[in-house]
């Protein structure tokens, strides 16, 4: 055995058992002779104790903070107990001292808390791995990881591998290409899902496919979007939407049953596409709080307002709890009104019995009493003519006031499947459509994406979790002239159906049974369920905002051999 117990196991029971522990010194104290070292592995902290009259304390002189050591003795009872740690009780007295390795000074403090910037963090990320808040991450990963992996192989899933070498596949980002050496000037392109492969995969008769899926897409990065991430993919046939939102249910309360230990109840609510946007200004809304955007036009008929007349939409939303509402914070929520499409933001406060706000003088008395306002309530309007525009303006306003005025519970979990999407997305600049999931989706109704795409709804459905779209999934075309139709209404030639899709096509047409599936967005799964906000907590070695490897420092140049081998020349 290479070692008796972990460091984060000892307590009082084991007072007088000899023990032989393993790890790093976290911190070094030497007082008054008597040397203390806190050693620490993945488990936890134990504190050693080492006397002057030890025959090992010259070794002890020597060590400093990560040296890898490693250490026999005897447990026994601290005299100053520290109860805010399991180990706090008992310390070894230390009999026998080894160092297996010395460590340099270490460029970032390896404890919870840090001030390192980011970049620090993530040039020598093996040392900010070794942070236990940094290792609880990774090990939560992988217990949710595997508590999927379960519930799927419980299911009758099997777990299949598709290339990470293939061809470009529509999900809307741009590709990461990696060139051919044997077909110059010909490039693969990394899969932004295994959208295609999947549905292959049902062609092929194999029913129940998943895959934790690395996923690469070169689009603008976010706290919650990583270039390169990983999806719990999952495609079944013989199946509508709901047997898919009832496997991915099950997930989900398994394993934050198993991992979290918390209930959460099945089945999800479900919300229209159309709701979400209306009522709560997003098609990813928070449920954790209220706040529900509503129509004020009703109350505004007849006012002359130059602010709201000749507007098709003046929707708004209420703050409860609105007393310290100032005139720099309104300027700042003009702002994020303004950033998210909308033109101006306007507001009635009602305190004390008045009424106060930017558009107060044009209104009466009785139109003021007209909105029901209560004590501190403070009623925010956006006016505009694109309701899209006026949705995203409040949404982005019910979030701001949610963050500004700790509206959000903690450790809440709420989730939320957004269905009935539309199929398309029309696109007014360049005067085409494109999907608004990916163009395998099913339109509920082939004729109207035929007649009247503007309108075709799809049998497409997003889970979603405390405001994160944490999943997407849908129905797919199975049947070659729907495919078809739809590449042709997304605007894609003959030949372009033909060059990048003619494969696919042609499968759909020997027997392919009806499918559909989803992925779930498993690094943000981790990041919610772990209490992070930002993705990169989550992810082992992730990129910066701006796509970089700090400590590889990749993208980087190549040897100009390997550049003339694939027949390309670099420059800018
Ligand atoms: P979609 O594009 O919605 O669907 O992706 C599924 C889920 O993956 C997560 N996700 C990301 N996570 C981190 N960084 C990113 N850059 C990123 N992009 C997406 C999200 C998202 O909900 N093939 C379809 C799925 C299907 O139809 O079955 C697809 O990829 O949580």
């Amino acid at each position: 055995m290479k070692y008796t117990h972990h460091n984060g196991e000892l307590n009082q029971h084991h007072v007088g058992t000899s023990v032989y522990l393993k790890g790093w010194a976290a911190k070094v104290r030497n007082l008054g002779g008597l040397i203390f070292i806190d050693l620490r592995d993945r488990y936890g902290v134990t504190q050693l104790v080492i006397k002057p009259e030890n025959p090992f304390y010259g070794t002890a002189l020597q060590i400093r903070n990560e040296y890898v050591i490693e250490a026999k003795g005897v447990v026994i009872e601290r005299e100053s107990k520290n109860l805010n740690i399991p180990t706090g009780a008992i310390e070894v007295e230390v009999s026998e001292l080894i160092i297996l390795n010395t460590a340099e000074t270490p460029p970032i403090m390896v404890t919870n808390e840090t001030d390192a910037l980011e970049d620090t963090r993530l040039k020598y990320r093996y040392l900010d791995l070794r942070r236990p808040v940094m290792q609880q991450f990774l090990m939560k990963r992988s217990e949710i990881t595997q508590a999927i992996r379960g519930v799927l192989v419980e299911e009758g899933f099997y777990e299949l591998e598709t290339p990470i070498l293939g061809k470009s596949t529509p999900e809307g980002a741009r590709d990461y290409l990696v060139p051919s050496r044997l077909y110059p000037g010909t490039f693969y392109a990394l899969p932004q899902s295994p959208q295609i492969y999947k549905q292959l995969f049902m062609v092929a008769g194999m029913e129940k496919y998943f895959q934790i899926a690395r996923c690469f897409r070169d689009e603008d990065l976010r706290a919650d979007r990583q270039p390169e991430f990983t999806q719990v993919d999952i495609e079944a046939s013989f199946v509508d939407q709901e047997d898919i939102q009832a496997i991915v249910e099950k997930i989900l309360v398994k394993t934050f049953k198993k991992v979290l230990h918390l209930d959460v109840k099945a089945p999800f609510l479900r919300m229209s596409y159309h709701d979400a946007l209306s009522l709560y200004g997003s098609d990813k809304p928070d449920m954790r709080y209220e706040m529900k955007i509503f129509d004020c036009a009703p109350y505004f008929s007849g006012v002359d307002l130059p602010l709201l007349t000749h507007q098709k939409f003046i929707r708004g939303l209420i703050l409860e709890e609105g007393s310290d509402v100032t005139r720099k914070r309104i300027d700042h929520l003009s702002h994020v009104v303004k950033k998210n499409h909308g033109d101006t933001l306007a507001y009635i406060k009602f305190e004390k019995g008045q009424y106060s706000g930017s558009i107060v003088k044009y209104l009466s008395e009785d139109q003021l009493k007209s909105f029901g306002l209560k004590e501190s309530n403070v009623l925010f309007i956006v006016p505009g003519n694109d309701f899209e525009h006026v949705s995203a303006a409040l949404g982005a306003l019910r979030i701001e006031l949610a963050n500004l005025y700790n509206l959000i519970p903690s450790n809440t979990y709420k989730f939320l499947w957004v269905v009935d999407w539309p199929l398309l997305e029309y696109n007014e600049e360049e005067n085409r459509f494109y999907a608004k999931h990916h163009p395998f989706t099913a339109p509920v109704s082939a004729e109207a994406l035929k007649n009247n795409p503007k309108d075709a709804m799809a049998k497409a459905y997003d889970i979603v979790l405390n405001g994160y779209e944490i999943g997407g999934g849908s129905i797919r075309i199975h049947n070659q002239e729907v495919q078809r139709l739809m590449f042709d209404t997304l605007g894609l030639s003959k030949d372009d159906i033909q060059n990048r899709f003619g494969f696919f096509v042609d499968a759909l047409k020997y027997g392919t049974p009806p499918h559909g599936g989803l992925a779930l967005g498993l690094d943000r799964v981790v990041m919610l369920m772990t209490n992070t906000t930002n993705i990169k907590d989550v992810v082992a070695f992730p990129k910066t905002q701006s796509a970089k490897d700090m400590m590889m420092q990749a993208p980087s140049d190549v040897d100009p051999v390997q550049l003339e081998e694939l027949k390309i020349k670099a420059g800018v």
